[in-house]
């Protein structure tokens, strides 16, 4: 049986890790595998590279910096986790993947957009998403959530991961019209879900979204 690949993109503080968990258990009570997943991160030596991207000023790095160290730690992700869940025809749902590399890095960053597109050709190879839900919303409004859950959660042993955040609300802003422009280019595969609503409100709509692409196990098998 084939897996199906999802992911969730979108600016800071749209709800994606949630919006993440509540569609896996959805899934899951269907009976299918389920695997949830973020990036930069996923593997040991993604969460590793991770570190040195989300942390930090935000001028230790430039856009192009960022960008390969996310396809190296997006290479491992893939052969280490992705291809493999996929293969057994699990549903792997990733937090981000390849289209917040293009938005950060390369449309609301000054990453070279040739580079990025050649290390999408040569990285992901086969292995791009069926579907990606753009969660929209405001930088305003998102930037504000994630502070008021930084404050909840306060800033002890944990590393803040902040680096991306403190970036600017221009920065924010070209982002915001980064994820819209890769959704008008990829109108097959993006849909974009308003995330300024209640969390269930946007569930539904995910859910609408997701649940046409999950056949079940024996569908097609006569
Ligand atoms: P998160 O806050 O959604 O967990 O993601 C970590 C940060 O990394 C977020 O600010 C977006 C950024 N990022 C990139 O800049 N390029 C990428 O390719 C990915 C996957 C994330």
């Amino acid at each position: 049986m084939q897996g199906v690949f999802i992911t969730f993109e979108g600016g800071e503080g749209a709800g994606k890790s949630t919006q993440v968990r509540l569609l896996a258990e959805r899934v899951r009570a269907l009976g299918r595998e389920v695997i949830t997943t973020r990036e930069p991160g996923g593997t040991e030596m993604a969460e590793r590279i991770r570190a040195l991207l989300v942390n930090g000023e935000p001028e230790a790095l430039s856009s192009t910096a960022e960008a390969l160290l996310n396809y190296a730690a997006r290479d491992d992700h893939l052969r280490q986790v992705i291809r493999p869940a996929l293969a057994r025809g699990a549903v792997v749902i990733s937090d981000r993947f390849h289209d917040s590399t293009r938005a950060y890095q390369a449309y609301a960053g000054n990453c070279p957009l040739t580079l990025v597109k050649a290390l999408e050709r040569d990285v992901l190879v086969d292995t791009w998403p069926q579907r990606t839900i753009i969660l929209d919303i405001d930088p305003e409004q998102g930037l504000g959530r994630t502070r008021q859950r930084m404050g909840q959660q306060g800033r002890g042993a944990e590393a803040a991961e902040d680096r991306f955040e403190r970036f600017g609300l221009a920065f924010h802003q070209k982002l915001r019209q980064a994820f819209l422009r890769i959704a008008q280019e990829n109108p097959q595969r993006c849909v974009i879900i308003s995330a300024a609503r209640p969390v269930e409100e946007v569930a539904a709509d995910v859910w609408a979204v997701v649940h046409p692409l999950l056949q079940p196990e024996d569908a097609g098998a006569a």
